[in-house]
């Protein structure tokens, strides 16, 4: 199973879309193992956004990922990261296609609603800086038998 970290940007906070972008998820079949509502610090965007630190678009990003709560998931499941990143769609609201999370919620491309790990090791590095010790949670869910086929003793 992998775990991704999935952030609710401010835009999607501050208008009040939170939960139907969680019931995405969770209508997918994905378990949501970790989740808070937090403001981001300057030092913390930076960390995350690190490999952007060059390009143009790197101060407003900043500027937008502090300006406001957002709320961070750990989000699991069997291939969750490609999944997630296939749900939220192209990185611009323009461009994004319908049915994916930017496509049906926004139009901006810098205000684009959500963040997700493009890779198991953004993953692995990003779920350590937004989540403590104790935050991230292997609970059972009890309908697991019916989202997987476990027959093979592995989720299918
Ligand atoms: P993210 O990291 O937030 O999940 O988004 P992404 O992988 O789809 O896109 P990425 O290339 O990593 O860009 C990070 C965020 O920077 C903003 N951006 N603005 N105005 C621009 O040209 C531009 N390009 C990127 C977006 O908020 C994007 O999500
Ligand atoms: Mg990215």
């Amino acid at each position: 199973m992998e775990t991704t970290l999935i952030i609710l940007k401010p835009d999607a906070v501050q208008r009040g879309l939170m939960g139907r972008i969680i019931s995405r998820f969770e209508d997918k079949g994905l378990q949501i193992v970790g989740c808070k509502l937090m403001q981001i610090s300057q030092q913390l965007a930076a960390t995350h956004y690190e490999a952007h630190q060059s390009k143009p678009f790197y101060p407003g990003l900043v500027k937008f990922m502090t300006s406001s709560p957002v709320l961070v998931m750990a989000v699991r499941g069997n291939g969750a990261i490609t999944i997630a990143r296939n749900m939220m769609g192209a990185t611009f609201g323009s461009k994004a296609n319908p049915g994916t999370i930017r496509g049906d919620f926004g139009v901006s491309n810098s205000f684009n609603l959500i963040h997700g790990s493009d890779s198991p090791e953004a993953a692995e590095r990003e779920l350590r800086l937004f989540f403590g010790p104790g935050e991230v949670l292997n609970w059972k869910r009890d309908g697991d038998g019916w989202i997987y086929d476990m027959s093979g003793g592995k989720a299918e």
